[in-house]
């Protein structure tokens, strides 16, 4: 049987190379405040890596993707066992571009600060009297280059975007850049609108894209997750305040309140914190993780 190692570990996924395909493996690690816990949540791996499934699925007609399949059937012989099952997800391998390609629907985090500040997000003005964590009249889209390993990404504008990618790609940058940006607004509408018929509010995300071999533009990495959006709960919305982490929210409240945790959550926690993945999962998709 051919052995794999990981070319790439992450704070929570895994990247295998597989030829022409990678295996992306979702683990059951959580981080919080940019640090990885000790504890592992039981099924958050293969929760996420079937949400991104379920929203792969959803869009597949708005924007090509790169998933292949999610049966480790389908993978080579060393992934099809308990420790890969669910969790792993085969892509076509794809040539990355170097944007970081965020959508906001409401202000917050980051974008609210600025806005405090200044009145812009990412160098977009927003009308006066927005409060925190309001719905934006019109999702904006705000990139940023993917930084090194321990750098903050940094936020550009729309115009750097087409000089980042034009100096990789001569000839193409404001192509690519016009596409990846409508295909962010594109996706994030819809499912946006999607979720919150289910009863949660996709405040923001990120998502990647890369070329496949026809040099044509293909949405990669994982979609619409908790790992890589701010999910909220609508069911006690209301602008003016930070919102609760659909998911992390005990995480970081008990992190909070307990600054000498050693990075280590009581299983109390970790059970809940379980249990508001499920929540999310059957919510998103309407079937019980199994
Ligand atoms: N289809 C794909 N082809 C090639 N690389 C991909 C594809 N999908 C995602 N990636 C890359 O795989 C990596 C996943 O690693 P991740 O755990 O997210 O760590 P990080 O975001 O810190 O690089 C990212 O670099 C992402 O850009
Ligand atoms: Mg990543």
């Amino acid at each position: 049987m051919q052995e794999f190692a990981p070319i790439k570990e992450g704070k929570v996924r895994e990247v295998y190379d597989n030829g022409n395909s990678l295996i992306i493996v979702a683990t059951d690690r959580i981080s919080a405040f940019d640090v990885i816990l000790r504890n592992k949540i039981t099924n958050k791996g293969a929760i996420l890596t079937q949400m991104s499934k379920f929203w792969f699925d959803f869009t597949k007609e708005v924007v090509p993707n790169h998933m292949i399949s999610v049966d480790v059937k389908d993978m080579p012989e060393f992934f099809q066992n308990e420790q890969f099952e669910g969790k792993s997800m085969m892509c076509q391998k794809l040539e990355m571009l170097p944007i970081e390609c965020i959508v906001r629907g409401y202000i917050t985090g980051s974008g609210w600060a600025s806005y405090k500040e200044n009145g812009t997000v990412c160098g977009i003005k927003l009308p006066e009297g927005l409060q925190e964590s309001e719905k934006l009249p019109e999702p904006i889209y705000t990139p940023s280059t993917k930084a090194e390993i321990g750098l903050h990404d940094e936020n550009i504008s729309f115009e750097r975007s087409i000089e980042v990618l034009e100096a990789q790609f001569p000839g193409k940058g404001e192509e690519y850049a016009v596409k990846i940006k409508e295909a962010t607004i594109a996706l994030y509408k819809k499912c946006a609108a999607y979720a919150l018929s289910k009863g949660i509010i996709i405040a923001d995300t990120k998502f990647e894209f890369g070329l496949d071999r026809d040099g044509n533009v293909v949405l990669g990495d994982e979609m619409l997750t908790p790992d890589s959006s701010r999910f909220w709960p609508l069911d006690g919305y209301e602008a003016g305040k930070g919102q609760p982490s659909f998911d992390k929210q005990y995480v970081r409240d008990w992190l909070r309140a307990n600054p000498d945790n050693e990075n280590l959550l009581p299983e109390e926690v970790v059970t809940r914190t379980v249990d508001k993945y499920k929540e999310a999962f059957a919510l998103l998709t309407g079937k019980e993780f199994k």
